[in-house]
């Protein structure tokens, strides 16, 4: 069999919703493990006739894993999102960005805010805003679901009026503030990013920061430290004509990889939203590591890649799906950014490539630390698609790996023990799909050691996601 063909199970649409009381386990799961994981992805991806194109575009649908008593159940529904509905209602991709433009990408989508009608397909990750549950994507709208029954309940009111257009999935939680946070991108009457936060228990955004910018760069993440909130702007950048955008015009056409720009990093002092800028060579970027302040430097972690293919190219479908391409990869990369001279340093971290990074996030994040967990492909085999957990150690590169044959997994998930000490004490959560069966399994590794604890199995496939949350007080 071809091994690099399996992996489109995991780009093809799921229907079945299900709810399974209690999944067959092999392997024995920690009694401490207590708690959901949460995780969205695409799971639908054509309409009628119609198909989507890009990782990014499928129809959201959501997944619960729930540990108790040494058990676990499943479920999964689809996100009853406006473009959910209304292709069900019309068989089409019905959205005016889809049904006019089928080749239309991740960016146009975003963009489309100009005109009247957005996707509100909240399919990236997963978050808790004032005490609700929501999905989340790279527009401002988050969609509230009830996690018991993974029912949609609907677009979250936010009580502000902070205007933006594009977001991150990826907000941050700070601690100290309690609060989350995040920023709005703002095209129109002026651009601007809007850095704000958002209390915990609030539904009310509070700026923290109103930056004017002429060219707005794509971002999909970026990193706070204990004083300092970094945006990342690589070159890819919207030199944007509003007028174009209402006409009709697509997107992408203005969105711009200007590497002459170099890649900035606009940093932002939390006590009171002071700017400062940094800049360094071009590179591209989904992903932020961590960050953290040492010795009169702020150093960022990310996962970088040459240049904006990873934007324009690598994750359509068709790539995705390719029997002869591999996943793009990208290399995990320190910027120290000195806070007395202005400049920037930039070194590899570590020769194991790494994408869909994921730390202790609860204890680390914002802090020194040594441990990240990710996907990448193995050496010797490399498939179309991610094959391999990783966990590595960023500087000494020590890094364990975890491979099964035609196994493809999902983001790690880190989960910490009750009594942990040490940096790696816990259990790592992955969705795989296994391509020999076409059917998912969530494998749980011990974190420490990379080996496997257990896996659940489920009965169909698990389109392959982005991100998720654990949520451990929620059982
Ligand atoms: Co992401």
């Amino acid at each position: 069999m071809d091994a690099a063909r399996i992996s489109h199970k995991g780009l093809s649409t799921l229907e079945q919703e299900v709810m399974l009381d209690q999944l067959p386990v092999r392997g024995t799961l920690p009694a401490w493990l207590t708690g959901t994981l949460v995780r969205n992805g695409p799971a639908q991806f054509e309409v009628g006739s119609q198909a989507y194109t890009h990782w990014f575009d499928g129809l959201g649908m959501l997944h619960k894993f729930t540990f108790r008593d040494g058990k676990v159940s499943y479920a999964n529904k689809f996100l009853k999102s406006k473009a959910y509905q209304k292709a069900r209602e019309t068989g089409r991709i019905s959205y005016t960005e889809f049904a006019t433009d089928p080749c239309r990408t991740l960016f146009e989508r975003v963009f489309t805010l100009f005109t009247p009608k957005f996707s509100d397909n909240a399919v990236v990750n997963i978050t808790r805003i004032a005490d609700r549950f929501v999905a989340l994507t790279e527009v401002p709208i988050a969609l509230e679901f009830d996690v018991e029954t993974l029912e949609t309940i609907g677009v979250f009111d936010y009580e502000d009026t902070i205007g933006g257009h594009t977001t991150t999935a990826h907000p941050h939680y700070d601690p100290v503030w309690r609060s989350a946070i995040n920023f709005v991108t703002q095209f129109s009457p002026d651009r601007r990013y809007n850095v704000y936060r958002i209390p915990n228990g609030s539904a009310q955004r509070r700026l923290i920061a109103s930056i004017p910018v002429s060219e707005p760069a794509y971002m999909h993440s970026f990193a706070i430290t204990e004083r300092y909130i970094i945006l990342t702007e690589c070159p890819f950048v919207a030199d944007v004509d509003v007028r174009n955008v209402i006409l009709g015009k697509p997107f992408i056409s203005n969105l711009k990889w200007k590497p002459e720009r170099g890649t900035r990093f606009t940093v932002i002092r939390k006590e009171d939203g002071a700017v400062r800028t940094f800049e360094t060579e071009a590179f591209a970027t989904f992903h932020h590591v961590n960050a953290f302040e040492h010795d009169g430097e702020i150093v960022i972690d990310l996962a970088a890649y040459p240049d904006a293919s990873v934007y324009t190219y690598d994750f359509y479908l068709e790539q995705l799906r390719s029997t002869t391409q591999t996943i793009a990869l990208p290399h995990l990369r320190r910027y120290r950014l000195c806070l007395h001279d202005g400049r920037v340093a930039a070194e590899a971290l570590a020769a194991e490539p790494l994408e869909l990074p994921c730390i202790d996030y609860g204890r680390y994040n914002g802090q020194p630390y040594q441990l990240v967990y990710g996907v990448n492909l193995h050496r010797a085999r490399p498939q179309s698609f991610y094959n391999q957990l990783v966990k590595v150690a960023v500087q000494t590169g020590d890094t364990l790996r975890w491979y099964e044959e035609d196994c493809f997994p999902g983001e790690p998930v880190f989960v910490r023990a009750p009594t942990a000490a040490a940096e790696d004490d816990g259990v790592i959560l992955s969705v795989v799909l296994d391509g020999k069966t076409n059917t998912s399994f969530l494998l749980v590794l011990d974190a420490a050691t990379f080996t496997e604890l257990a896996r659940a199995e489920i009965t169909h496939h698990i389109p392959f996601g982005f991100h998720g949350q654990f949520f451990g007080d929620m059982v």
